[in-house]
């Protein structure tokens, strides 16, 4: 399974790859925002600097909704760097351009999914990754999790080549549901990959080996 970080904070991105277990990075026009980050070719500088961080793929979204402006972003997008994967909205524009660009020799992630039916229409499009929202679903009381095995399942059924990339992870226990669910792929805020590490026993072990340790070494 492979660990991505769901954020274009470079130094978070840094902090994630410092431990070592960073395979990649996702974005999204939120998360740009958040960084304050105005004006396309700031973008494409930060999508740089991001790609400069991690040895690992980076998705960067395109923000036309029609096909002829997908592509001519998707494109330019492409070219920014190898390591750049470009997300493309869930919609029927979007995928026709995933089909293209996945003609073109171009990956792409399919966003905003929320259904198996967009994840098998995804699959036939030939994305390299598809991400149901995990969180978000389970704020409309559905279950993100369940959507995510149903995912695996399918494709795994028809050997579709889709990675699973459970994104909107929320927190820590997300994570370990969707690795359980089979994701390929799990995008996660810094804390939550943290937070793996947490267990209170941990911690009461270590002090008293050390305690222990100082007992007799002084
Ligand atoms: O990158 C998309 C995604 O992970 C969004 O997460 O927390 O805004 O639902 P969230």
């Amino acid at each position: 399974m492979k660990f991505f970080i769901d954020t274009a904070n470079l130094a978070q991105i840094q902090e994630a790859y410092d431990l070592g277990v960073l395979d990649g990075v996702t974005t999204n026009p939120s998360l740009m925002a958040k960084e304050g980050i105005k004006g396309v070719e700031n973008q494409h500088k930060h999508y740089i600097d991001i790609c400069r961080l991690v040895n690992g793929d980076v998705s960067a979204e395109v923000i036309a909704t029609d096909y002829e402006g997908m592509i001519r972003e998707g494109e330019e997008l492409a070219t920014l760097n190898e390591h750049i994967v470009v997300k493309v909205p869930c919609i029927a524009d979007g995928i026709k351009a995933i089909k293209y660009f996945t003609s073109k020799g171009i990956r792409t992630n399919c966003t905003l999914v929320f259904s198996t039916g967009q994840a098998l229409l995804a699959a036939k499009a030939g994305a390299t990754y598809v991400s149901p929202f995990v969180g978000r679903l389970d704020d409309t009381c559905s279950d993100g999790v369940n959507l995510v095995a149903h995912i695996v399942g399918m494709y795994r059924t028809y050997h579709f080549k889709t990675q699973v990339l459970a994104a909107s992870i929320r927190h820590t226990q997300h994570i370990i549901q969707c690795a359980e669910a089979g994701a390929d792929v799990v995008t996660c805020p810094l804390d939550a990959i943290k937070g793996l590490l947490n267990h209170p026993l941990t911690d009461a072990g270590l002090a008293k080996f050390i305690a222990d340790y100082k007992k007799i070494n002084g």
